[in-house]
């Protein structure tokens, strides 16, 4: 099948799966065309100024509002605020990837929070979860309502069918999915495994570009809005909803995908990763890894984001004088790391694809000895750092392990083993 996209990033777009279904001018007509209901969707207070402003007019078979009450369910692994199962250490922690099941399990069925931070009754902070799936969604759906939700799929596409529109999303690329937005997740090639930021905050953006100018990192036209497709099915169908932390769960007799036509500037996002126009040196030193900012989720503190998604992809590796792999680091943010392809150029083994990575506030971290090693006696020479796209999550608050991260066998116990070889060379 082959998915129809608007281009743009934030743009007020407007679409209709049927012609004439997307009223001209007024927003909420007496009678919107073909009988259907018109409905908006805020992702901001109506008074957001407007350059921050975020909603969407839907038009659908049946409103939002028709639904059977719902009823509390397991969380399963699903974690919330307050991140306090377990006492956040300051080790350095590094996780190998979750197991892919062996029993039909869904995209919301197979999500494992690994650590959060900030509290997301009052809009801060973030939630980061793996997922590791084997089955389509088919009558039961999704929709988040304490954040939107930044998905990286490592193995695995997923084709997501929203209430906006359907987004296909291989390994390679991100969507985001918006707060409260309805969606299924169907697996078209079984074993599906990634990672997941739950962003309590503001929502992301493309970061400023300032003295770069007008073109760089990742650009508007790249990302791509589903058009409007709906499902016109009657039957027994749930939605699954999260909700100040919990899973409830509804009854209703339609489809909840019933959006014939919409406009507007609140909708699911993907962005094929490989589009990042990367700004790096060209002479010597290496830029703190901000200049891979992909996504900012600003917070109230100038420069200091809520969360910032950040890649490390496919690049040439020029500058002279330099030592090429990241450099030893502490930092006041606090990075969360996955790997979606190949390996890391700041660790020989040990940090798989599926795997993650956690260094909080002002924890050392960096190369390990074998890299070290190999980098400071390497020459340097114009290197292209191909078989590589690992990301980052890097939020403002520290990231507090569930109980679940903590005591995992995925959890890697030895991590620390990797830097033990770093021999003092001092007078030596
Ligand atoms: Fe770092």
């Amino acid at each position: 099948m082959t998915y129809l996209y608007n281009s743009g990033f934030g743009n007020e777009f407007a679409t209709e799966a049927v012609a004439g279904a997307l009223p001209k001018g007024q927003n909420s007509p007496q009678k919107a065309p073909f009988g259907l209901y018109a409905e908006q969707v805020s992702g901001t207070a109506f008074t957001a100024p407007r350059h921050y402003n975020q909603r969407t007019w839907l038009y659908r078979i049946r409103p939002s509002v028709v639904h059977k009450p719902y009823v509390q369910i397991s969380n399963g692994l699903l974690r919330s605020t307050p991140f306090d199962e377990v006492t956040t250490p300051p080790n350095q922690l590094r996780w190998s990837p979750i197991p892919l099941p062996s029993t039909p399990v869904t995209f919301v069925d197979g999500i494992v929070s690994m650590a959060g931070n900030g509290d997301s009754t009052v809009h801060t902070g973030v939630a980061i979860h793996v997922y590791a799936a084997n089955t389509s969604m088919i009558d039961t759906f999704f929709y988040n309502a304490d954040g939107e939700m930044l998905i990286v799929p490592q193995l695995g596409t997923l084709i997501m069918f929203t209430e906006m529109g359907y987004l296909e999303v291989a390994p390679g690329e991100i969507c985001v999915i918006p707060r409260g937005i309805k969606f299924r997740v169907e697996l078209p090639d079984g074993a599906s495994r990634g990672y997941i930021c739950e962003n309590y905050g503001t929502s992301f953006r493309l970061p400023d570009l300032g003295p770069i100018g007008a073109n760089g990192l990742a650009n508007p036209r790249d990302f791509l809005t589903p058009v409007a497709a709906f499902e016109d099915k009657v039957g027994t169908y749930h939605v699954i909803a999260k909700f100040l932390g919990n899973l409830w769960k509804s009854e209703l007799d339609h489809s909840p995908l019933n959006v014939v036509a919409w406009h507007g500037n609140y909708a699911p996002y993907k962005y094929d990763l490989a589009n990042f126009n990367c700004i790096n040196s060209v002479t010597f030193d290496h830029p703190d890894p901000s200049i891979y900012t992909v996504l900012t989720a600003p917070s109230e503190i100038p420069g200091t984001a809520n969360c910032d998604f950040v890649i490390f992809p496919p690049r040439w590796m020029v500058a002279e004088h330099t030592f090429r792999p990241p450099w030893f680091h502490r930092n006041f943010m606090n990075e969360f790391m996955g790997l979606i392809i190949g390996a890391y150029d700041a660790k020989a083994e040990g940090f798989v694809p599926g795997g993650c990575s956690l260094h909080n506030c002002m924890s050392g971290h960096g190369p390990d000895s074998a890299t070290y090693e190999k980098a400071s006696n390497g020459e340097l020479k114009p290197h292209y750092l191909d078989n590589t796209l690992a990301f980052m999550f890097e939020t403002r608050f520290v990231c507090r392990p569930t109980k679940y991260a903590m005591e995992t066998g995925e959890l890697q116990l030895d991590y620390y083993t990797c830097w033990q070889g770093l021999k003092p060379e001092f007078g030596r």
